[in-house]
Formats: C-alpha cells, structure tokens, sequence
C-alpha cells in the first residue's frame, strides 16, 4: 500500500482539512502543500468523474424496527438533547488503522455501522426529531478524496447524505459540523460515553457522567428482549456458526499438524464469508488450555487423545452474534474419564435449559446447573459432602469457576450495563436469548484431585430463547449428547 500524498502530522495536512481551505480548488492550494502534485495533475483530478448518486433505495430491514428503539428511548428521557456515537478508527500505527466496529448502542438504535457517525435525538414538541450526523461523500474539488487518508480513493465509496437518508429512514447531516451544534446548543443533554472523544470534548462542560450512565443503562436494559429481527439475525449467527463448527471438525488433522491457530483461522474464514465477523475471540483451547477459561493465545499443540474446547461466534452482518461451545475428542471418541465429566456437564447443561421459560427467575438456570454439578462432585469424591453443604459454602467453584450464561444479543454479554434487579435479580421474558455454558475445569496443577483428572476442561453452551410456553435452542443445529458428537464428527470426517 503507497503512502497518503499528505503526511498525516503535517501543518499542510491539517490546514488541508480546515474550513478555510474549502472554499479553494486544489490548483490554487498547490504550492508545496501537496509534495509531488502539479497543477497540471491537480485540475486533472477534479473532473471526468461520473455521478454515481444512488436513487430510490429501499430502506434497509432494520429500519421499521430502529424507528421504535429510538422511539422507547425518547419516550424515557422526554426535553433531553441525547447523542449517541458509532465511535472513531483507532490507529493501530501510523496511518493504518484496527478494523471498526460501530457501536451496539448506535447500531441498535439507526441500523448503520459507519465510523464517526452520531444520532443525535433533539427534544420536539412531546417527543424528539432524530438526526444522524455522517461523513458526506468526498469532495473532488478540493481533492480531498484523493488527498485525504480518509478520502472515498483510499477507504471506499461512503453513502452520501441524501443515500444515508433513504436507507436509514433518518434525517442526514455533515457530522464536521456537529461540534460546533453541539457546543451552541443549550438545555439537558446527554451523551453515552466511551465511544468518541472529539463529541464528548464538545459537551464537557454540559453532562454529568451520572446522568450518562442513565442513558447508557436504559439502552442496554431496552436490548433484553428482542423483537423479530433480531432473533431472526441470532438464529443465521448460529447457522452459520454451526457450519463454522463443522469446518474446524473437518481439517482437525490439519491441525494437529499445526496448532490452535489453524482452528481459529478455520472459524475466522466461515465468520468472514458469511458475516461481519467473530463476535468475539474465538477460544481454540485443546488439551489443558481448556481450563483457561478465556484462552484466545490459540498457539498451542492439538493432540490426538485430547480434547478441544471450541468456544466462538459468528457475528452477522447486522452485528448480532452468536456464543457456542462445543468440547470434542480430538481422535473422534471421548475416554472413559472424559466421557464422564463431558456426561455431567451435559446433564447440568439439560437442567440449565430446563430451567429457561417465562416467568422463571434468571438465577434459576445457573442454581439448577450448579447443583447437578456439585452432585457429580460429591459423588466422585472431590469435595466432602453433603450437596447442600457444599453449595451454601460455594466450594465447587473451584471447578465450575463462572456463571452458567448472560444474556447474548450484539453483544456477546449483551445488556451487560443494566441494573441487577433488571437482569440477574430479574425474571425471563419471552424474547431474551441467554448462554446455558456450564462447565468443569481440572487445572493441570489442582493437587486436590486425582492426577488423571488434571489438565480436562469441559463447557458446552447453546443459545437459548425464551419463547411463550418455555426455549427454543437456537444452536441446536450442532449435536450436544457425547454419541451424537462421536457419530457426527465421524460423519463430517468421512465426507
Ligand atoms: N465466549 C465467552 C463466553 O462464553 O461468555
Ligand atoms: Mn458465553
Ligand atoms: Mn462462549
């Protein structure tokens, strides 16, 4: 890749950017503020360009449903300005850049997924008039689109305004003026934080970070239950992880003769093709590294005789994603002793899913996978019992070490900022997907149990709807019960 013709510290580039400038073609600009462009090439640049204005565009399938979400929000916090950023690029050095994803809370709320945009909602009569503040198209005649690093050459065709408009059902305006809007405008405002410095700068002397935080919470707590297309969305994350599954099981070979990395890149490959990308990192953890419970290093050995913890997610398109485990025999058939924790895991795993139905409070799956757990324990000898004790002591968890699920939607622990009554204090309501991911972890140094105990980890986890008359499992697709896992990846191995 050739470097931007504009040093991206330079006073010329800066000046390049700033207001003044806009009003002069390029030619006129030229005397050393662009090295190595002569008139002749400058005023070349600026014509011969077609028009490329997309007209008539249907409104993309989140449209009717962000109406609503931005409605339920205005609703909330009635004569309140609120700003909600997608967020900015991050250098990752120099002029190349990590790969952007928009805010959840932007996303969720316009369906677009552009960096530096902004909705902003301004108080109107008894409710709001939402604007979506967006980078225009680039400008040829100042030769920015080609000058600039952010210019339409260099990072692609971007929406124009009028496009944005159409598609998004939301009033557009140039976001290089928003600062300055916002820095004018008087009344409450809030703004949800983390995501863009340069918006927030404009507001600091207007919000509260309390006041904030009660924006950010609302917005999370309105993801829990989802509406139809979103869980139409969940439901392709957890196809297409599915066949994300399937392809690991059938280069397993490869990589054994590799490591954890080519599992990953195999996922990464599917998540890529048909989606937006991994919802998270992926977990490609085999042998011992399954007891780390967030092992995403994915640089180790996979052995025959071993078992791969496979924990990933396909993110879609629209930025729903998925959040699945599956624990395989790396050879295609589980030890005797590998069998038996991977047959406790399941069985705490049934009771967890059991425990998934309206009405039910939301701690109910995670106690009723913990208790068939604890009852394995005590039965092997591992801890002292009786269950009772061991529960109301909390002394399993030195094996089953975290949470059975969390709620899972754009983001993998989704609506992670609501209020404990409105979540783990709370009841399940048809709509809300959760994980049910119970598991047991024998680190390869626990003293405290029997030596071929050590270095196992096992955790299956599905995707669980909560529906009028009980769950659906969303992840079903791939097989959960160990002879179904043995038979289907003899299956996929054969074919
Ligand atoms: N993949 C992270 C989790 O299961 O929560
Ligand atoms: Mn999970
Ligand atoms: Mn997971």
């Amino acid at each position: 890749m050739a470097e931007e013709l504009i040093p991206a510290d330079s006073d010329e580039a800066a000046a390049a950017a700033g207001a003044e400038e806009e009003e002069q073609p390029i030619k006129q600009r030229k005397n050393g503020l662009y090295p190595g462009v002569s008139d002749e090439l400058a005023e070349n640049m600026t014509s011969g360009w077609a028009d490329t204005e997309l007209r008539d565009l249907e409104p993309i399938a989140q449209a009717a449903h962000t109406a609503d979400r931005r409605a339920a929000l205005s609703a909330r916090f009635p004569g309140e300005r609120l700003v909600i950023p997608s967020g900015n690029l991050k250098t990752r050095s120099n002029d190349t850049e990590y790969a952007f994803r928009a805010s959840t809370e932007y996303a969720y709320l316009t369906g677009d997924q552009s960096e530096d945009g902004v909705l902003v909602l301004e108080p109107q009569g008894g409710g709001h008039r939402a604007t979506v503040y967006l980078l225009p198209r680039s400008d040829r005649e100042n030769g920015e689109f080609w000058l600039s690093g952010q210019g339409e050459l260099w990072v692609g065709r971007r929406h124009s305004l009028a496009e944005a408009e159409q598609l998004l059902g939301i009033p557009a305006q140039d976001v290089r003026e928003l600062p300055e809007k916002l820095r004018e405008a008087t009344g409450p405002v809030r703004v949800v934080r983390g995501h863009d410095a340069a918006i927030e700068a404009a507001l600091t002397d207007k919000v509260t970070a309390e006041r904030d935080e009660e924006l950010r919470v609302n917005l999370s707590e309105a993801r829990a239950v989802k509406d139809a297309f979103e869980i139409g969305e969940l439901q392709k994350a957890c196809d297409s992880t599915a066949r994300g599954f399937e392809d690991v099981v059938k280069v397993l070979d490869k990589a054994e003769a590799t490591s954890e990395r080519y599992i990953e890149g195999t996922f990464f490959l599917r998540a890529r093709v048909e989606g937006n990308d991994v919802g998270y990192g992926s977990i490609c953890a085999a042998g011992p590294h399954a007891t780390t419970l967030h092992w995403v290093r994915n640089d180790g050995p996979v052995r025959s005789g071993d078992l791969l913890l496979l924990d990933a997610g396909v993110e879609t398109h629209t930025l729903y994603t998925a959040d699945v485990t599956r624990t395989l025999p790396i050879n295609g058939r589980y030890s005797e002793l590998q069998r038996t924790i991977y047959d406790a895991v399941y069985d705490a795993q049934e009771a967890g899913i059991a425990a998934v139905k309206p009405g039910a409070k939301y701690r109910d799956f995670h106690d009723a996978a913990q208790r068939v757990l604890t009852e394995r324990l005590v039965e092997w000898g591992l801890v002292e019992g009786p269950v009772e004790r061991v529960l109301e002591l909390g002394l399993q968890r030195r094996w089953t070490l975290h949470g059975t699920g969390h709620m899972l939607g754009m983001d993998v622990h989704d609506c992670a900022a609501a209020r404990t009554e409105a979540y783990v204090d709370g009841t399940l309501e048809p709509g809300m997907c959760l994980t049910v991911e119970p598991g047991l972890y024998f680190q390869a140094d626990d003293l405290t149990v029997p030596e071929e105990y050590r270095g196992i980890g096992v955790r299956i986890e599905d995707d669980i709807l909560v529906t009028e008359d009980g769950n659906r499992n969303l992840s079903a697709a791939l097989p959960r019960r160990a002879d179904e896992v043995e038979a289907w990846m003899a299956a996929l191995k054969q074919g």
